[in-house]
């Protein structure tokens, strides 16, 4: 091989190495140095609250954003952003990431694996039931309140986009939420759904459907998975 020859293909090997480097982490990389270092212009690390596996912090109330879908997270970050979904923490960071940033990022925790699978199905049993249960499963229509599960799935799992996944949050979490568009701080749900239905629900009912979706071992009729 000539002079000329052999630094041409030492050129050609650099650069499909970068190409194989580059196109190896087109999708991830930003996503994951952000979740694990923050975007060095506002944005924290996620991980510091949501989790190094994107499950959240049960004890401190910060929420699972693993396998939600990307769709719903994106608009999450919107709403945080736009303050429709009004939150002192989320904001600031929200407001830290570019679009592209939330679209990498909310594809990054879309993939993740979700929590822990749900797979008892809660309306098979027949023991005596509490108000979680009740709301869960089968909805309070006296006061137009469908089952939780009508629109976000068996147990919790989550339906397409528009409805989120409630199993495996902590419970502390499901309550803000609940008590969050019950006093208008939340207001980013699509046809005002929550807002309604948070409204026909006391104190107690949100304790206890919350601490039902959060904790499939304390629901009574079913066995942990
Ligand atoms: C200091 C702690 C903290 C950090 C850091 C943090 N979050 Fe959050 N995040 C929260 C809290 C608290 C909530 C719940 C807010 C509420 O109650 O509405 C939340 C909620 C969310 C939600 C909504 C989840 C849902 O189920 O609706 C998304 C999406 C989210 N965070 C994304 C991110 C991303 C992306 C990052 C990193 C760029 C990040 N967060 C960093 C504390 C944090
Ligand atoms: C008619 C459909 C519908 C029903 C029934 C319903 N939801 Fe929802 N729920 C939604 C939609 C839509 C959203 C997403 C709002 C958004 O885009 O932020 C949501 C979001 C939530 C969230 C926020 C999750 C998160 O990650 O932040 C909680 C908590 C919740 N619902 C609890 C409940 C509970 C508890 C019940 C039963 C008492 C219930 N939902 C019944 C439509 C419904």
């Amino acid at each position: 091989m000539t002079e000329k020859g052999k630094i041409s293909a030492t050129c050609w090997l650099a650069g499909a190495l970068l190409a194989m480097a580059g196109s190896a982490g087109a999708a991830g990389a930003d996503a994951r140095s952000i979740v694990q270092q923050g975007n060095g212009h506002g944005a924290p690390a996620c991980q510091a609250c949501h989790g190094s596996d994107g499950k959240g912090l049960a004890a401190a109330g910060y929420p699972r954003l693993a396998g939600l879908h990307p769709d719903y997270l994106h608009k999450q970050l919107d709403n945080f952003a736009s303050g429709t979904r009004q939150n002192a923490v989320m904001r600031p960071i929200a407001e830290a990431l570019s679009p592209v940033e939330r679209d990498a990022i909310s594809l990054y925790y879309g993939g993740l694996p979700a929590a822990a699978p749900v797979t008892a199905d809660a309306s098979a049993s027949t023991a005596a039931e509490d108000v979680g249960t009740v709301l869960a499963t089968r909805g309070r229509w006296s006061q137009q309140v469908p089952a939780c599960e009508q629109c976000h799935g068996p147990g919790g799992v989550g339906v397409g986009a528009n409805f989120p996944a409630l199993a495996g949050q902590p419970a502390a979490y499901l309550q803000a939420q609940l008590q969050a568009w019950k006093a208008g701080t939340r207001h980013n749900d699509p046809l005002e759904l929550m807002q309604h239905l948070s409204a026909a629900l006391s104190d107690a009912d949100i304790a206890a459907v919350s601490r039902w979706f959060a904790a499939p071992s304390a629901r009574p009729r079913e066995q942990a998975p």
